[in-house]
């Protein structure tokens, strides 16, 4: 059963392959080798698009900054809020896979990846007693003449900002994310990505923003099996 688990990995990750792009820049570079950072976030990260300059600065907690962007301008975000941001960070800045949701008007921006509602609750859950003083992290910033952010506004609870975690999926970085109407066919930052992301990258999901109801079942079937194996395999190392 693991072989099978293996080789299902294989066709997986060898028909992804083919599409690895990256995002416009300075971060973004497609080196082809595994990201040592970010994988352990976004474990189905199999070539990177950053380099290593920019997942040093993710390596430690707390993080104080990227690049020129202040993390704790209302604080030192929670460890497990600080998680979330991230894995945001990763995937938006090393994932080859981010290019398949390319802003049509801006090539370094991405729009509307479907992100699953289990992740946006868990990550509310993460943050909602953390501060800050924006709602949309990238432009409700003031910017000063060195490139440094500001807050504008006073920092208060996430939870003031934001109303649940669909809310702060939809507002926090702007257009990029949304919440998926499926429950598999979505994005939540770990090894099950990987399935998801066949279907994601399709041909016939390029097209219709929804995702055909004979994709769902098939994501649901293999998603199941693929827990199921995983119990099977808990139970041989027991
Ligand atoms: C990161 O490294 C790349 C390649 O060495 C370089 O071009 C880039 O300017 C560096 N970025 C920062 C922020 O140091
Ligand atoms: C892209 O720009 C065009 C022209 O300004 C605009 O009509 C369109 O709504 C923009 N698309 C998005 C997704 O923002
Ligand atoms: C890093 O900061 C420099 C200087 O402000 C800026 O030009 C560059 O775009 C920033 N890079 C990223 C990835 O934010
Ligand atoms: C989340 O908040 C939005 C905006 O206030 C609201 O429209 C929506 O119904 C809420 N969703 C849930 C599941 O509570």
């Amino acid at each position: 059963m693991l072989r099978f688990a293996l080789a299902l990995f294989a066709v997986i990750t060898s028909s992804t392959c083919k599409k690895y792009s990256c995002l416009d820049g300075e971060t973004h570079k497609l080196n082809g080798k595994e990201n040592p950072y970010c994988t352990i976030f976004v474990s189905f990260l199999t070539a990177s698009c950053c380099y290593a300059n920019f997942t040093e600065q993710l390596a430690h907690s707390p993080v104080i900054k990227i690049n020129n962007s202040y993390w704790n301008r209302c604080g030192q975000l929670s460890k497990s809020c600080e998680d979330f941001t991230k894995k945001i960070e990763c995937f938006y800045r090393c994932s080859p896979h981010a290019a398949r949701w390319i802003h049509p008007n801006y090539s370094a921006a991405i729009r509307s990846v479907p992100l699953c509602q289990s992740f946006c609750d868990d990550w509310y859950e993460a943050c909602k007693d953390d501060s800050i003083c924006v709602r949309n992290w990238l432009t409700d910033w003031e910017w000063d003449e060195s490139g440094v952010n500001h807050c504008k506004n006073k920092c208060v609870p996430y939870s003031e900002v934001y109303a649940n975690g669909t809310d702060m999926c939809q507002s926090m970085w702007g257009e990029s994310f949304k919440v998926s109407e499926s429950s598999c066919l979505c994005l939540q930052m770990n090894k099950k990505d990987m399935m998801a992301i066949k279907y994601l990258l399709s041909e016939s999901s390029e097209e219709s923003s929804s995702v055909s109801s004979s994709e769902e079942r098939a994501c649901q079937r293999k998603l199941l099996k693929l827990e199921k194996l995983k119990e099977e395999e808990g139970e041989e190392t027991r």
